[in-house]
């Protein structure tokens, strides 16, 4: 590898002279940008407990009124790329969550896309485009790039969800912004697009032929998630993942066209080494317990913890549990790597 020419190499009045026209020189900066074999990453595998994040999030509960903040919400942030901006991954904002009884969160789109994982408590609802999605623990719901959204409580205990935006990239584009609107009306067809969804392999007939919606299934509930990999477990070898991918269920292909979900089953002891990609990625765990080894980062995991995997990384899972299954929800960026043409998966560790 040949050494490139410093800044410093220049002489200061060619240097001025460049400035001065908003030019720069590309080889000082050359391998920064384009380094061999790897990219170069300031992601660090970071570790959330939620037990130590759920006391503050109620504590905003009683110290921030929900008309102070719209969105009551403490924000994953990675150390490696700066507490300030709010990224848990270069493309991945991952938020807690927390709405008390009776309150609203505001109706808005916004450009990025989003979704909720519900982390605990009964009885919240998110109205998405008129239609009414219960959240129970475990449900994913979709609130895609400009629909409008807006959160409420009808229940007696606080709610926790977790939200993982596809905001770093729209940001970073200058194309994220936030439209606010009056209350949403309910178009009385609550849950629909589950309703008419709901199995996979059957279709509501009178999409046959149609022209494809974008967003046709808006609410994946846990209870359906967990069964399916419980079934997929009784049909998988064991020295193969029971993984399962949320898609559109009309189109086959990823629900959101930036990020990614998909739901991993840890049968009872069973450790297991992810594909080493090139998406970046977040694991939240919704049951179980066990450990990780992310790069040189270990760390323990129990229920509703959640961690920030870099691109590239290798990454270990072990479930501690002799007796019970353990699983993790997986957002990525890999469909929008995929779209772009450089996904890849690594068969060397
Ligand atoms: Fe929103």
């Amino acid at each position: 590898m040949s050494q490139l020419g410093t800044l410093e190499d220049l002489p200061l009045r060619y240097r001025e002279e460049l400035q001065q026209l908003n030019l720069a020189p590309l080889w000082p900066s050359m391998r920064k940008v384009l380094p061999h074999n790897k990219p170069s990453r300031k992601t660090q595998p970071t570790f959330w407990s939620y037990q130590a994040i759920r006391p503050l999030l109620l504590e905003a509960g009683r110290i921030t009124p929900i008309e102070k903040a719209e969105r009551r919400v403490l924000v994953l942030a990675n150390p490696g790329l700066g507490i300030e901006n709010l990224v848990a991954t270069p493309s991945i904002y991952i938020g807690m969550q927390l709405i008390l009884p009776g309150e609203t969160a505001p109706n808005h789109y916004h450009t990025p896309s989003a979704v909720r994982f519900v982390i605990e408590g009964e009885g919240a609802y998110t109205l998405v485009g008129g239609e009414k999605c219960p959240m129970h623990r475990g449900d994913l719901i979709l609130t895609p790039s400009g629909m409008w959204h807006q959160h409420g409580h009808d229940g007696k205990e606080p709610v926790v969800w977790m939200d993982a935006l596809d905001l770093p990239l729209i940001y970073y584009l200058e194309a994220s912004y936030a439209v606010e609107g009056k209350v949403q009306p309910d178009n009385n067809l609550p849950d629909s697009s589950q309703t008419r969804f709901r199995r996979s392999g059957l279709l509501p007939y009178d999409t046959l032929g149609r022209e494809k919606k974008p967003y046709p299934l808006m609410r994946f509930p846990w209870q359906e998630v967990r069964g399916a990999l419980a079934d997929l477990a009784s049909a998988t070898p064991a020295d193969q993942a029971v993984r399962l991918a949320y898609v559109n269920p009309q189109t086959g292909e990823e629900c959101l066209p930036i990020m990614g979900f998909s739901a991993l089953m840890l049968r009872p002891g069973e450790e297991r080494r992810l594909t080493r990609r090139s998406a970046s990625s977040v694991i939240h765990v919704v049951e179980g317990g066990g450990e990780a080894s992310v790069d040189v980062v270990d760390s323990r995991w129990e229920e509703h913890d959640t961690f920030a995997i870099p691109t590239h990384a290798q990454v270990r899972l072990r479930n501690l549990s002799a007796r019970d299954p353990a699983y993790l929800f997986i957002v990525d960026d890999a469909p929008m790597q995929r779209k772009l043409g450089f996904y890849e998966e690594f068969t060397a560790p």
